[in-house]
């Protein structure tokens, strides 16, 4: 392991933040996309403006419209796979202190940071830089620290230890978007007609992966992004975003950025819940652009099924349709496996598993 380490200090492993903290005037040429994969910021062309889903979660705790904010969360899932929710229940200091937290780790020096790093994707806590420095063709504007986060007690003393309140502001982060998971899975196993307990215990001993990311601000973000289009392997990530940076694509293959909404959240649906409802939702392709003027940070909680847990369609959406599954079953594991092997850029996982049907 020592070794490791040291090979990849000597590696030249470079974070996007040393690169901009030592102000640099333009990007290095690993970070240059070719220009079809180029964000075109600042021109209409290849973004839209589209109004995106807006969910009010108290409504789902009102007998009376609960029905209603499950029919727009159907929506939203068919049309998206996307939404952001407000009135969540995680109390606004609790996702405060989470970002104070996550500014203090990334702006530790360089040396303390660089004793979590790792190219395993398989380290439960893991520092890095744009998605695998060890391996990425192109490089992305993101630093990042991943740890698995549920159930905590069993995580929580691998996390960093400086800054010294990292394990308790993000912890009780975690802890809170834990919760919000679960009702948010009730209601969208509720929005596709299945009993509202459906995966709930699997949930309950599920993983909880938090990727905090930072991506500092970038001299060139027109040819540039912070991380590149793709699907969370997720059943759903919940992601708080400090300001805007993240793009969806839409049913017409337009890349739409979301906007930046105080106090909300954004859910997004992982291929986890595409194999689950048979292909009835589909996972968000995402991606991040950076700019000249503002870092931003983001925490994408991303939950799934029990590591080793295969997730299939549910038998109820399969039969009573007569519809054929659309898709094998996976494990968040077999995910893994697949990532640590291939260019998840160049073929989407959740392709690999699908069924071709006749
Ligand atoms: C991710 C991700 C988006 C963001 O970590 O998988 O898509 O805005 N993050 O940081
Ligand atoms: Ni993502």
């Amino acid at each position: 392991m020592e070794e490791t380490k040291k090979t990849l200090l000597d590696d030249s492993f470079t974070s996007a933040m040393a690169l901009t903290n030592s102000g640099v005037p333009q990007v290095p040429d690993r970070y240059v996309l070719p220009p079809s994969q180029r964000p075109a910021l600042g021109s209409s062309l290849g973004t839209t403006e589209t109004t995106l889903p807006v969910i009010d979660f108290s409504l789902l705790h009102q007998p009376s419209l609960r029905s209603r904010a499950i029919h727009e969360i159907n929506i939203a899932c068919k049309e998206f796979g996307f939404f952001q929710v407000i009135n969540h229940g995680t109390p606004s200091s609790v996702v405060k202190d989470a970002l104070d937290a996550a500014t203090l780790f990334f702006d530790l020096p360089v040396e303390e940071k660089m004793l979590l790093v790792s190219a395993n994707v398989h380290e439960p806590v893991r520092y890095g830089t744009s998605l695998n420095h060890s391996t990425d063709s192109v490089h992305y504007w993101r630093d990042f620290i991943k740890h698995y986060s549920h159930p905590l007690s069993k995580w929580i003393d691998m996390w960093p230890s400086n800054p010294p309140c990292y394990k308790d502001k993000v912890g009780k982060y975690s802890e809170a978007t834990h919760v919000l998971h679960k009702q948010l899975i009730e209601a969208i196993a509720e929005s596709l007609g299945l009993e509202k307990t459906y995966l709930q215990e699997e949930i309950e001993e599920g993983s909880q992966v938090m990727a905090v990311n930072c991506y500092p601000t970038c001299p060139e973000p027109e040819i540039a992004l912070g991380m590149p289009p793709h699907s969370d392997f997720s059943s759903l990530t919940i992601l708080l975003q400090s300001s805007q940076g993240l793009q969806i694509m839409d049913c017409n293959k337009n890349w739409v950025s979301v906007p930046y909404i105080e106090g909300a959240l954004i859910v997004q649906l992982g291929d986890q819940v595409e194999v689950m409802s048979n292909g009835i939702y589909k996972s968000v392709i995402h991606r991040v652009t950076v700019n000249k003027d503002v870092k931003r940070l983001s925490f994408a909680s991303l939950h799934s099924l029990p590591l080793h847990k295969k997730i299939s369609p549910a038998p109820k959406l399969v039969n009573e349709n007569n519809n054929a599954p659309a898709y094998g079953e996976f494990s968040f594991n077999d995910f893994l496996e697949y990532i640590s092997s291939n260019d998840f850029i160049q073929q989407r996982f959740i392709d690999t598993i699908k069924k071709s049907i006749p």
